[in-house]
């Protein structure tokens, strides 16, 4: 079988070599195409690939390529991780906001809108590519923002690509912890977009342990959601968000905590890329997530956060579902069809799917929290402005995705932003 990561340079693939290296499976992975635009980037990456892979005498074969069309040609599954515009690119989004005295963020709020008019265009092209060149093969998408890059690529796809994040599973994993309870033997009632959604149930046996979590402080205040949201907010929610809804509840510390993450990482990226050896990369990655989301808490987060069951975890898993015909069930970003009654069925929404070698298909889950119904309405709008924005180049649709998104909180901020930023296409400028 093959698997071919765009963005094959990128930091985090050896995550996913590494869970490809311990896969045991009859028909698992055997070549593996790594493909990305910045030669010096494969290089490195691949060097610390042969390095974990140095004592495995069935490896997977590892093939790079800056060739787009080479790289996707009759393959079976494509991992799509790529950054538009690098971590520079992620670092001026952020920096842009934040000097615009809003959130400045990765994927939230301004920050994510930039990204996504970016990361659109490209995305969408290869979704066309995919379509001719690899028209069985099914798409994995990781890119970021990543429900936004799923509803723009599924237009060309379809079903066949599949939106993931490691963020509600990360959430169900904590949350079993809590509760003391086997991960695997619980059912998430989770519904959202990707980086918006709500824990609304977590059923072991067909009871719901979650409302018995909410009212016990302590037990709810020793894991990462529990401490940034509190207790008394959690117990009014009567859900638990996911951790991304905290720039939405507690914008103003956000605001006020700055952006520096995306500058961070550029200068910790630089110096693993520029000298790589597997042991720079764990060093480096280690620091990484020991630093995730620092900025919304005062202490660590906790160790046992940091490792396993991130993105290449569910990444297996669904590859593994669609190639055995095996059903699983996974939190995935698919379109909506009659699932959630606030958004329509063609949205890209997070919910838990079913999956097996058709692909993946939404389950029925509780309705979003009443509060969160206007939240994730006027969130996809916004996707969607992005999305027409930057396959047009519309300004006025730019305009409106910056300006109604409930975390700019004025028109004349975004035009500064949409004006000011200088890795967006002058297309958007004012003329
Ligand atoms: C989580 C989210 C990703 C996001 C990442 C940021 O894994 O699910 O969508 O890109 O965090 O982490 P970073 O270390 O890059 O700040
Ligand atoms: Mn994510």
């Amino acid at each position: 079988m093959r698997l071919v990561i765009l963005g094959g340079g990128g930091f985090r693939v050896p995550l996913v070599y590494r869970a490809l290296l311990a896969d045991r499976e009859p028909s698992r992975v055997t070549e593996l195409v790594l493909y990305d635009l910045d030669a010096a980037r494969l290089t490195a990456i691949a060097r610390v690939l042969q390095d974990l892979a140095s004592n495995i005498l069935d490896a997977p074969s590892i093939m790079v390529t800056t060739d787009l069309d080479e790289a996707l040609r009759d393959t079976d599954f494509v991992f799509s991780a790529i950054r538009v515009g690098g971590l520079d690119g992620r670092a001026v989004d952020e920096r842009v906001a934040a000097d615009a005295g809003v959130l400045g963020q990765e994927t939230v709020g301004a920050g994510g809108i930039a990204y996504g008019l970016r990361t659109v265009p490209v995305a969408v092209e290869i979704a066309q590519k995919v379509a001719v060149l690899a028209p069985e093969a099914w798409v994995i998408n990781f890119t970021n923002p990543a429900g936004m890059v799923t509803e723009a690529m599924s237009s060309f796809l379809g079903n066949r690509v599949i939106g993931i994040c490691d963020s509600p599973v990360g959430l169900g994993r904590r949350v079993a912890r809590a509760l003391g309870v086997d991960p695997g033997e619980a059912w998430l009632d989770y519904a959202g977009l990707n980086h918006l959604g709500w824990l609304n149930g977590f059923r072991v046996e067909g009871v719901d342990l979650l409302p018995r979590l909410i009212s016990d402080s302590a037990r709810l205040e020793s894991f990462e959601e529990g401490k940034l949201f509190g207790a008394e907010w959690l117990g009014a929610l009567g859900a638990i968000p996911n951790e991304y809804l905290h720039y939405y509840y507690f914008t103003r510390e956000a605001v006020a905590a700055g952006a520096s993450r995306g500058e961070f990482l550029l200068h910790q990226q630089e110096k693993f890329y520029s000298d790589p050896s597997l042991e720079s990369w764990e060093r480096t990655r280690l620091e990484r997530e020991a630093t995730y989301m620092a900025e919304t808490r005062d202490d660590e987060r906790d160790t046992c956060d940091l490792d396993g069951g991130g993105y290449e975890q569910v990444a297996l898993a669904l590859m593994h579902a669609i190639a055995h015909d095996r059903q699983t069930t996974l939190i995935l970003n698919v379109p909506n069809g009659s699932t959630l009654s606030a958004v329509d069925s063609t949205a890209i929404i997070e919910v838990p799917s079913l999956v097996n070698a058709n692909g993946a298909r939404p389950v029925s889950v509780s309705q979003l929290p009443e509060h969160g119904v206007g939240l994730v309405t006027t969130l996809k709008t916004v996707e969607r402005l992005t999305i027409e924005a930057a396959v047009s180049g519309s300004r006025s649709h730019a305009l409106k995705a910056f300006a109604l998104h409930p975390l700019i909180d004025s028109v004349t901020v975004a035009r500064h932003i949409l004006d000011a930023h200088p890795y967006l296409s002058g297309d958007f400028r004012a003329r």
